[in-house]
């Protein structure tokens, strides 16, 4: 997604939270923080020249010459050198087209899917089903991200960052989880899409019951509609089992590309597992291989 895109994306949401918090709803679930394109990333590669162009010496023009600056003489040069001057950040490279095809920023069904989540977002914030949820939430998760993503990434229930933050995985499972998408698979967290299957933060961040986890899958089934991801990274064993509707352990979901209505869907632990069990990553990290596989994304040779 263009820079453009984000900032109209950013705008309609911050928008559409004010009025909606003008109209005394409380529980404001959407992310209204699209993230920022990350400038920390590396630039993309530029095309390459062709040696002789790129490296023939050429002649200046008295012309030319005269147009330049005059040359620094030694002392200045390492007078500079000693001087620490603020880098250039590499741009990010726009990894989105890789995602989602490039849409205008005036595009109608971005806008219009904008508008979707928006909607689905105000169910959440009223919805009162689980009571025990309902009694100890700050407010709902809705989710964050691109609304167009081939990629959502699906957890298990928001924890007390996010229970105060409105966001899922924004404590240290979220900076984990972070680093696996844009370190480890090397596109920008922006550019997927991240819920959970409940949107209500299980007080003691017990697990969602399986109630717990029926009564929130309508917005689950919504926010698919219109996402409409091509793949899906479940982080966790209950995201996997609700997902697939199945009661089968993590292990054995695991390593193996399954489907949800037509999504290819990667199962692997949840960041927390993780933090707990860092002994674990290098599994999770052949586990986000296969998924960048799958995506057609490079994967680093060994
Ligand atoms: N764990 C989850 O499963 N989801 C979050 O949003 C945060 C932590």
């Amino acid at each position: 997604m263009d820079k453009l895109t984000k900032t109209s994306l950013n705008f309609y949401l911050s928008e559409y939270l004010a009025d909606l918090k003008r109209a005394g709803v409380k529980d404001l679930a959407f992310d209204s923080q699209i993230a920022p394109p990350d400038d920390s990333a590396p630039s993309p590669a530029k095309p390459v020249a062709s040696r002789a162009t790129s490296y023939r010496a050429v002649p200046q023009s008295s012309q030319t010459a005269q147009a330049l600056p005059p040359r620094s003489t030694a002392a200045e040069r390492a007078a500079r050198a000693e001087t620490p001057t603020r880098r250039e950040v590499p741009r990010a490279p726009n990894l989105a087209p890789t995602l989602a095809p490039p849409l205008a920023n005036d595009d109608p069904e971005l806008a219009e899917r904008v508008d979707q989540l928006k909607t689905i977002a105000s169910e959440v914030a009223r919805c009162q089903l689980c009571a025990e949820l309902v009694a100890n939430r700050t407010q709902t998760v809705f989710g964050s991200g691109d609304p167009r993503a081939r990629l959502l990434f699906l957890g298990e229930g928001p924890g007390a960052e996010e229970d105060l933050r409105g966001e899922p995985f924004v404590g240290r499972s979220g900076k984990l989880l972070t680093d696996m998408i844009e370190k480890g698979m090397g596109i920008p967290r922006s550019s997927v899409f991240i819920c959970n299957v409940v949107r209500c933060r299980p007080p003691g961040n017990r697990n969602p019951t399986d109630d717990e986890a029926e009564a929130c899958r309508p917005f689950l089934d919504a926010t698919f509609n219109v996402v409409k991801p091509q793949f899906v990274c479940c982080l966790g064993s209950i995201a996997a089992t609700n997902l697939l509707g199945v009661k089968t352990s993590l292990g054995s979901l695991r390593g193996v590309v399954h489907d949800y209505r037509g999504a290819k869907v990667v199962c692997t632990y949840h960041p927390a597992y993780l933090l707990r069990n860092p002994g674990a990553k290098k599994d999770a990290w052949l586990d986000l291989q296969l998924l960048m596989r799958e995506m057609g994304l490079e994967t680093p040779r060994k």
